[in-house]
């Protein structure tokens, strides 16, 4: 039988995939390792099939092997028998604890069958939710960026565990980017915010994510000549367009694809109208060491 690494999605139930919900209805016992992963997975899986994992908070290897070594000498067995999940928020193969799952086992339990259900990781739900498009051609890095860290180098990032955005932004201002923030991201649990302002979340949130994008990069697509703007749609532009219908002729002066950050803040802030107000950190998930 099989130990399913299931990917939940950002934390909105209907998020998970069709094979992820499949997978989970029908395993004998769903292990999650934090109680946000739990929540969701409670949404597809009645609590007495939900199987909780003890992990300390703790960044000591030595103690986070051990926990490891315990976790898949729990699940070993039941997977042998039968098939069982292991949750994790986003996509398993992704900044994700499912890899010390899948090592532990390979070395302790090599006769587990093991399979993984992807989830829309944080990778790809941020570009919906900060209103960006990675164009054709484009460039993406991934990057993380705790404690107050600023990595730069790259034309456009994904910045994870945004723990300190203050700092962050100071660092990445300086060295010429436009940042906006995501926090909690298409989640049932707490407050979605998206911001271009860093101290609208200088709180810590460990689900908070950056995206970075140098500030000077030009972006030039061909359907970039399609973009219409107010003058345009009352028929008072110069440029190449006589009414908002229409699009702007090849050789006219569109302004290009690339939104400004005040745009996408704007956007972020309508989002977050009408969502829940944040628990905080109240969950362990987003302490010293995160399980997700
Ligand atoms: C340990 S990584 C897990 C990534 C996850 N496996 C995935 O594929 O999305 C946790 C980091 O991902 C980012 N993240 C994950 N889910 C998020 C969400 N719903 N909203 C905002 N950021 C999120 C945050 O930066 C957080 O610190």
């Amino acid at each position: 039988m099989t130990l399913y690494g299931v990917g939940l999605g950002p934390g909105e139930a209907d998020l998970v995939t069709v094979r992820g919900k499949r997978v989970l209805e029908e395993a004998d016992v769903v292990y999650s390792p934090g109680r946000l992963s739990r929540t969701v997975a409670l949404e597809h899986v009645p609590e007495e099939r939900i199987g909780d994992l003890d992990f300390p908070m703790t960044k000591d290897e030595e103690k986070l092997r051990s926990a490891w070594k315990e976790a898949a000498a729990e699940i070993a067995p039941n997977a042998r028998d039968g098939d069982v999940a292991f949750v994790t928020l986003g996509d398993p193969n992704v900044y994700s604890t499912f890899g010390h799952l899948r090592r532990t086992i390979d070395a302790f339990h090599p006769d587990v069958d093991l399979e993984i259900v992807p989830g829309v990781s944080a990778v790809t739900a941020f570009a919906t939710a900060l209103d960006v498009e990675i164009e054709a051609g484009a460039g993406l890095s991934l990057r993380e960026a705790a404690n107050g860290h600023s990595p730069t180098g790259p034309d456009r990032m994904i910045l994870f565990k945004v723990t300190d955005a203050p700092a962050t932004h100071e660092g990445l201002v300086e060295a010429g980017y436009e940042v906006t923030y995501g926090r909690r991201l298409f989640m049932e649990q707490g407050e979605t915010l998206v911001t271009d302002d860093p101290a609208e979340i200088d709180e810590r949130d460990y689900y908070t994510l950056a995206y970075a994008e140098r500030e000077d990069l030009e972006i030039e697509q061909a359907t970039a000549a399609f973009q219409t703007d107010a003058d345009d749609a009352d028929g008072t532009s110069s440029g190449g367009k006589s009414n908002g219908s229409e699009p702007v002729a090849d050789g006219g002066e569109p302004s290009g694809t690339r939104r400004t950050s005040e745009d996408r803040g704007s956007s972020g802030s309508d989002r977050s109208a009408g969502l829940e107000r944040a628990e905080g950190c109240e969950h362990g998930d987003c302490g010293g060491h995160d399980h997700e």
